[in-house]
């Protein structure tokens, strides 16, 4: 039978329904789908699932508790690797904890924030809401393996990065209980502003308008970017291959992050030298820095290829390269050492010296 008469049927029902909202809550019948045969209302048991959010008055938080040490340890198995041991990260991640005093503890106002010498914001300077700090652990961090951790332990790590920045003693407990009281130690508790047009009810909305364009902050603009930071190797591909979740319009482009990605891709091509390096970068994840004829992170392999044609032991000089990594070449950014054998880093050096061709 077609399913046509009964599409009619539901949508006229729909439409009518609609049109007598009281006759259908006086016969407790659901309210009409606004868009017919597209999903489904979601179950209590998803919505609880989604329904993590934790709010500036603590909304939301789960019970439990963790300590400063215990959050040490999961500091150092599951944070340090990328934000540092101190929360000072490195040159790949945006520093946690730093530039914040005890007179910010005290005033609720990181004084550093206005000084324009200083040279970076760290997260514990910025953030004015404990909550927010436990809501990201909770749902984003680590990155690799967001939600992995159970509230005792984003309590513990909390704790442990407020301890980090004086704002918990050494041997404090954090837990639902306490936690609004740790919330009036935040450095930035009361550096919020609330006076300008992004914040609904506090001016004027018919006559202020929030500033879109950061005209406020656009003096001594930086004229040229320059790339400080890059993804780790282990982590790239934590959410998949960016190349195919970024429109191809407009000028974003994601990174190429995965391989089988990369590799599927390439469409089956006859073996030969370039084909065989051509694998070998995609395999070894050398794209997601490097492509063929333009610039990402580092400089683009007909570049390379251009610097050294002609030079002698182009090869060997490469196959060094490419195995131990290095920098100054091209620029600061460091290219880290790479995991493959000496053979293939031959093999891919070769094909750079002999002009980085395509098949
Ligand atoms: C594999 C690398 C990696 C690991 C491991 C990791 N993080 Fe992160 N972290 C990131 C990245 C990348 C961001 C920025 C993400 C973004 O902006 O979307 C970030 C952001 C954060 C932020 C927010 C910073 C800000 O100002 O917005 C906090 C807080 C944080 N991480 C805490 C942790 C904690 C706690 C752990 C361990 C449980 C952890 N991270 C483990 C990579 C990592
Ligand atoms: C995380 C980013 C990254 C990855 C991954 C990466 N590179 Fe690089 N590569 C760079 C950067 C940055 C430079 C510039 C370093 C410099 O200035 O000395 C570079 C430079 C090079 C050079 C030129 C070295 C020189 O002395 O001129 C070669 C060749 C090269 N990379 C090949 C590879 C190959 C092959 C792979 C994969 C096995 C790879 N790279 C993976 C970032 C990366």
């Amino acid at each position: 039978m077609s399913r046509f008469p009964d599409l009619l049927l539901r949508v006229g029902l729909g439409l009518a329904l609609a049109g007598s909202c009281a006759l259908a809550v006086a016969q407790k019948l659901p309210a009409p789908s606004p868009f017919p045969h597209v999903g489904r209302p979601a179950t209590a048991k998803e919505v609880k699932a989604w329904d993590i959010d934790v709010r500036p008055d603590f909304k939301g938080l789960p019970a439990g508790s963790g300590s400063v040490a215990q959050g040490q340890d999961i500091w150092e198995a599951k944070c340090a690797m990328c934000h540092g041991i101190f929360g000072e990260s490195n040159e790949v991640f945006s520093p946690l904890i730093g530039g914040t005093t005890k007179e910010d503890i005290a005033s609720g106002k990181v004084a550093r924030l206005l000084d324009e010498a200083y040279p970076q914001r760290t997260t514990l300077m910025k953030v004015p809401t404990l909550s927010t700090l436990w809501d990201y652990i909770s749902r984003a961090m680590p990155w690799n393996q967001p939600k992995s951790l159970s509230p005792g332990e984003v309590y513990a790590v909390t704790a442990f990065m407020l301890n980090l920045a004086g704002v918990v003693p050494d041997d404090f407990v954090m837990s639902d209980k306490n936690i609004a009281q740790v919330q009036q130690r935040m450095p930035n508790r009361n550096g919020i502003s609330h006076a300008h047009a992004m914040w609904p009810g506090k001016l004027n909305q018919s006559t202020a308008r929030p500033d879109l364009q950061g005209s406020a902050c656009m003096r001594n603009c930086k004229t040229e970017s320059k790339i400080a930071s890059y993804l780790p190797d282990h982590a790239r591909s934590a959410h998949g291959n960016l190349a195919d979740q970024n429109r191809i319009i407009g000028p974003q482009r994601g990174a190429l992050t995965q391989e089988a990605s990369a590799a599927a891709s390439a469409a089956p091509r006859p073996a030969g030298p370039a084909n065989e390096a051509l694998a070998l970068l995609a395999t070894h994840s050398c794209l997601a820095c490097h492509s063929h004829d333009a610039k990402i992170v580092g400089p683009s392999y007909q570049e390379i290829a251009r610097r050294y044609a002609g030079k002698g032991d182009a090869v060997g000089y490469l196959s060094a390269r490419i195995k131990n990594g290095g920098s100054g070449v091209w620029g600061p950014v460091p290219m880290p050492a790479q995991n493959l054998t000496e053979a293939e880093a031959r093999r891919i050096a070769e094909w750079i010296a002999g002009g980085a061709g395509k098949p």
